[in-house]
């Protein structure tokens, strides 16, 4: 608990993310697999949780729809990562509630994202919901829609 005092969360660039979702989400693949499309929109936007200088978990969030969900006011989340050292201390947790604070702000009301299968429980425990059935993603695996209502 003390040391997530050190730990501070602020909007990020899209370049800001490589250092984390490189080892975490695209390990061993080349450097361009962590450019999602849509990175530098001006309605995409990313948040950096920091140890000190140090960038150690990411999020990024874009303006698209899904169209199992009927709300049109939607955000997807995307490149949700921890370093691994870092993982189990609560800042997946401090992002996605960081990130909420800033939907809410822009009067978003359904925020979504493709959920890996080992993930679904960090999902669950921040209140998203599994939609529709399982699909795979080439490389990845079994993902699942799963959304949230921000009240
Ligand atoms: C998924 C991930 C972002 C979670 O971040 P984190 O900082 O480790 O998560 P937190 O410590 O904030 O955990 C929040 C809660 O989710 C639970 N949780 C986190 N990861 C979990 C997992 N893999 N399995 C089960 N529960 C998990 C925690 O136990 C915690 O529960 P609690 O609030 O009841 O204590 C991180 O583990 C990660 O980067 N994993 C690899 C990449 C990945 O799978 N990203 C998601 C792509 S869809």
């Amino acid at each position: 608990m003390t040391e997530q005092l050190n730990y501070n969360t602020r909007i990020i660039d899209a370049s800001e993310t490589i250092p984390v979702r490189h080892p975490v989400l695209r390990p061993g693949k080349p450097i361009e697999s962590c450019n999602f499309d849509g990175d530098n929109l001006e309605t995409t936007f990313h948040l950096g949780i920091f140890l000190n200088n140090q960038i150690v978990g990411v999020v990024s969030y874009f303006k698209n729809c899904n169209d199992l969900l009927t709300e049109s006011s939607q955000y997807q989340l995307r490149g949700m990562a921890v370093l691994e050292d870092f993982q189990g201390k609560g800042l997946g947790n401090l992002l996605v509630q960081q990130g909420d604070t800033l939907l809410r702000e822009k009067k978003i009301k359904t925020l979504w994202c493709n959920a890996r299968e080992v993930a679904t429980t960090f999902y669950q425990k921040n209140n998203f919901t599994i939609i529709g059935e399982p699909f795979n993603i080439k490389d990845i695996g079994l993902h699942y829609v799963m959304y949230k209502t921000l009240t």
